[in-house]
């Protein structure tokens, strides 16, 4: 399944631009290692460390969340001395956001819902948005907007499995990401669903790792799901 921008992206891209290497490396990322951390950073400095012990795990793309004020700079670090990593920004919840954090560096961008400004902004900005979504209504608008790759959030209380494969009987060329609720328990059951095409969470980069510097667990943790990932698509 290829990481489709909205509408207007894919015109930009045929032209060469500037982020036509962010769709395709992102959609080829998540066909290799079908998990993204969903990162908090509180302190800019840890970011680096954090995502070089996610790709030393076998997880190379990163999603910081905006919900911090060191967000942007830690996105920023990693764009600009962890090239192995394929970082984005999370919880973007507005247009100037999206706008904010690609300027940072970020090579797509996810938010909790469906927004139309934060969709155009990606659009114009010609990279890969994955806007979260639980109902049909969603997915249909999503879909309307020319999106064909959709976080599922929370994806544990909206439904779990058997929502997604409602969704997908319906939808049947989306692609979903579940997110929220997702560990290494239920990582494998959920990349076993044919609509999913990877899974997002935070169990990757627990916040007591993250400041004890404990960046080893976070190796082990990435390296625990990749293996997971590997026997669900085998
Ligand atoms: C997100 O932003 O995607 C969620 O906070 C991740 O949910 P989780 O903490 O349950 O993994």
């Amino acid at each position: 399944m290829t990481v489709v921008s909205p509408h207007g992206a894919e015109d930009r891209r045929a032209e060469g631009g500037p982020s036509s290497n962010d769709a395709s490396r992102l959609t080829e990322l998540l066909q290799r290692a079908p998990v993204i951390p969903v990162v908090v950073i509180e302190d800019a400095p840890c970011a680096v460390p954090v995502a070089r012990s996610l790709v030393a795990g076998g997880l190379p793309i990163v999603e910081i969340t905006l919900r911090t004020a060191a967000a942007l700079e830690a996105i920023g670090s990693v764009a600009a001395e962890v090239p192995e990593a394929h970082v984005g920004a999370g919880t973007v919840l507005s247009e100037e956001q999206a706008r904010a954090a690609v300027s940072a560096g970020a090579k797509f961008i996810v938010s909790p819902g469906l927004h139309g400004g934060v969709v155009s902004a990606a659009s114009e900005l010609s990279v890969p948005v994955m806007p979260g979504v639980t109902t049909p209504s969603e997915v249909q608008c999503a879909w309307n907007l020319g999106l064909r790759v959709l976080k599922y959030f929370p994806a544990g209380l909206a439904g779990g499995i058997p929502m997604l494969k409602a969704l997908a009987a319906v939808f049947r060329d989306v692609g979903f990401i579940p997110t929220g609720g997702i560990s290494a328990k239920n990582l494998r059951d959920y990349l076993e669903v044919p609509s999913v095409i990877a899974c997002g969470g935070s169990w990757l980069t627990p916040s007591t790792a993250i400041a004890d510097g404990d960046y080893e667990e976070i190796r082990r943790l990435a390296a625990e799901a990749k293996a997971i990932a590997n026997e669900s698509k085998e």
